[in-house]
């Protein structure tokens, strides 16, 4: 193993931590960008809390709401369009990890020259990385992404239909406010995608990191672990706040870097996916609960002795051997049974897709996400008719 690792971000936890908005951004602007998603911060009044508490600490506001569930780059622009027009010089972003994606690329955008999407890969011979942005801070009201705590933010060109990545330095907030009393009226549905999309996180390391990295292995299994302990809970009963901050912060730590730290591990399953959202406009994390069990039948043929470690280790199922393809398949059907049993879908036609399309998502996964060798990064690496065949055993 070697590896560097920083994250810089300041990370406020616990119930009531909405409060001390205005202290945090005090610290970085006077005059704040407000951004939110389609309406649910307005009428649970999460809105008007965090404005109140914007401004007893003296802080202006200019308001960006109407960012949609995977955010476009219209919207980015419109976002960063009102910024620069109100003289913001700080982003709070107010909502899921589509308005905190949103708000870190608007943050950037008063620094970049020229097209915004140039900084996404898709298939262009070079990008230009942003280097500097509005400090950000975030406020997550969907316990989902881990967006509060990292670098990372993703943006559909409506263009082309096309859904990319960008990870920078300065888009990490500086600060994220992470309430779990927020995410106390997220609806059953959506609660059960993050707890999906929190746990493919960390399975993307698991199963596509380097070799030997056995105290990374043990903190997946503790963030699989935990979801799988109080996700549950938190999809039967919605103001269980104990249990809403315990999926909160493992959704944190899935995806602000400890756990994927020496791993060098791409993201085949969010690749595909991002594709089957960008076109479907799917929520990310039902289709993650498709793709996910279907890419892992199709790795598990050539790393057996990972996947029965997962059987082995999350569903307590006994080994023959260390590379056990029956346990290695049994484990798999758990976590599939898993994520059925607290309500997300795990065929293609259960969020509305068919399979016209299906050569176009592998066309465009790799567009976004091609390795020197032409195909997507992962173990094994796969090639267009991969893909292929990994959507068609979801259809
Ligand atoms: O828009 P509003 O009205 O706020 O409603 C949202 C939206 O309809 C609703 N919601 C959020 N908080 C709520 C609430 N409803 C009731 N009560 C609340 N407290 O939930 C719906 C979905 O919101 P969205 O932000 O789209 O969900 P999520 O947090 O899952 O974010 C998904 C986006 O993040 C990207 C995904 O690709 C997708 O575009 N990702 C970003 C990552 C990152 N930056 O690190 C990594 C992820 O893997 C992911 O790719
Ligand atoms: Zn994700």
């Amino acid at each position: 193993m070697k590896f560097e690792f920083r994250n810089p971000t300041h990370l406020v936890f616990g119930a009531g931590s909405l409060s001390r908005l205005g202290e945090m951004v005090g610290a970085h602007g006077k005059k704040a960008l407000l951004v939110t998603g389609g309406g649910s911060v307005r009428r649970n009044g999460t809105f008007d809390r965090a404005v109140s508490s914007l401004k007893a600490s003296g802080i202006a506001v200019a308001e960006c709401s109407g960012v949609e569930p995977n955010p476009r780059l219209s919207t980015v622009q419109r976002g960063a369009e009102i910024a620069r027009r109100e003289g913001c010089d700080v982003v709070v972003a107010l909502g899921g990890g589509s308005v905190m994606d949103a708000s870190k690329v608007m943050a950037a955008a008063l620094f970049y020259e020229g097209d915004l999407w140039e900084m996404f890969p898709h298939g262009q011979a070079s990008r230009r990385l942003p280097e500097r942005a509005l400090p950000i801070v975030t406020v997550p009201t969907l316990a989902a992404t881990g967006s509060e705590m990292n670098g990372g933010a993703v943006i559909t060109d409506e263009k082309s239909t096309v859904k990319s990545f960008v990870t920078a330095r300065c888009l990490y907030p500086q600060t994220a406010i992470v309430d779990p009393e927020l995410t106390a009226n997220v609806p059953q549905d959506q609660t059960a995608y993050g707890i999906c999309d929190l746990i493919t996180h960390v399975t993307e390391s698991y199963f596509n990191g380097v070799d030997g990295t056995p105290l990374q292995d043990r903190f997946a299994e503790g963030v699989i672990l935990t979801a799988m302990e109080w996700g549950p809970k938190a999809v039967a009963d919605g103001l269980d706040i104990e249990a809403r901050a315990q999926v909160q912060w493992a959704s944190v730590v899935a995806l602000n870097g400890w756990v994927q730290i020496g791993t060098l591990s791409p993201y085949p399953v969010h690749m595909i996916e991002h594709s089957l959202s960008a076109h479907h406009d799917i929520a990310h994390g039902a289709g993650l609960a498709v793709v996910g069990p279907a890419w892992m039948r199709f790795a598990a043929k050539t790393r057996p002795e990972r996947f029965a470690q997962f059987s082995e280790r999350l569903f307590g199922l006994p080994l023959q051997r260390p590379e056990d393809a029956e346990a290695a398949a049994q484990g798999i059907d758990r976590f599939e049974a898993f994520l059925r049993s607290i309500g997300c879908p795990t065929r293609l036609s259960e969020v509305g897709i068919g399979g016209a399309l299906l050569e176009r998502y592998a066309k465009d996964t790799l567009l976004v996400a091609r390795g020197a060798d032409g195909r997507l990064p992962g173990r094994p690496a796969m090639s267009e008719k991969d893909i292929v065949e990994v959507l068609h055993s979801a259809l």
